[in-house]
C-alpha cells in the first residue's frame, strides 16, 4: 500500500495489521521514532497522523491509508516545529535522549492546537514517560514556547505525574490506549510464533537507538 510520510510517497509491501512503528523504522529506515514500550504506554513512538498525536507502536499499517504521517525527521520543516526543537535545545531539556522525539512530537501537537496552551492544558498533553526524569525541562521549554508565566517551581516534582493522581486526560489516555495494546500484544505474539517456525529468535523492535 501506499504510505505518505513527511509530505513522501512511500510504496510499503508489509502485512495490513503491522505496526506503524515497524514500517517507519524497518521498511523506511526512519528511526529517529523509538520504541520504548509496544504498550502505548510511554509515548516514545509518537508521531503525528493528520496532524494528531499517535502512538505509532499500536497503530496498524492500514488504519493510516490516506492518511499524512509525520515523523521526527520531519519536524524542523514545520514553522512550529523549528521553534520546539530550538526551544528544547535552548532549555538543554534532553538526557540520554531517548524519549525526546516523542516528547517533541508531543509538544508539537499542542502547540499546532492551541498557540498560547495553560498550563493545565501543557500537563494534559504531555503525558509520555521519561526514565531520565526531564519533565522539569520539557515544562520550562513549553512555558517558553507559550509565553506563559515561569511556573516551573509549581510544576510536579515527580515529572507529569499528578501530586493528587494522574489527570483524567491521562486517565483516558491511558483506557484508550489498552484496546490498542491488545491488538499490539497480538501481533508480537504472531511475529514470534512465525520467528520460531523459521529459526529466527530475534524479538521485534528491541534492537534499537
Ligand atoms: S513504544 Fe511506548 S507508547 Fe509506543
Ligand atoms: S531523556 Fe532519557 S528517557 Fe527521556
Amino acid at each position: 500500500m501506499q504510505l505518505q510520510v513527511n509530505g513522501q510517497a512511500h510504496e510499503v509491501e508489509a502485512e495490513a495489521d503491522m505496526p506503524l512503528l515497524w514500517v517507519l523504522r524497518d521498511e523506511l529506515g526512519m528511526t529517529g521514532t523509538k520504541y520504548g514500550c509496544g504498550l502505548a504506554q510511554c509515548g516514545a513512538c509518537s508521531v503525528l497522523v493528520d496532524g494528531v498525536i499517535t502512538r505509532s507502536c499500536v497503530t496498524p499499517l492500514d488504519s493510516v491509508a490516506g492518511k499524512a504521517v509525520t515523523t521526527i525527521e520531519a519536524v524542523e520543516q514545520d514553522g512550529i516545529g523549528k521553534r520546539v526543537v530550538d526551544a528544547w535545545v535552548r532549555h538543554q531539556v534532553p538526557q540520554c535522549g531517548y524519549c525526546q522525539s516523542g516528547q517533541v512530537m508531543a509538544a508539537l501537537a499542542l502547540l499546532k492546537e492551541k498557540a498560547r496552551p495553560s498550563q493545565e492544558d501543557v500537563r494534559a498533553a504531555m503525558v509520555n514517560l521519561c526514565r531520565c526524569g526531564t519533565y522539569n525541562a520539557i515544562h520550562a521549554a513549553l512555558t517558553d514556547l507559550a509565553g506563559l508565566a515561569d511556573t516551573a517551581a509549581a510544576a510536579p516534582a515527580g515529572g507529569a505525574q499528578d501530586a493528587e493522581g494522574p489527570s483524567t486526560a491521562t486517565v483516558a489516555a491511558a483506557v484508550a490506549g489498552g484496546a490498542a495494546v491488545v491488538a499490539g500484544s497480538a501481533y508480537l505474539l504472531a511475529r514470534r510464533g512465525k520467528a520460531g517456525e523459521t529459526g529466527q529468535g530475534a524479538a521485534d523492535g528491541q534492537e534499537d537507538a
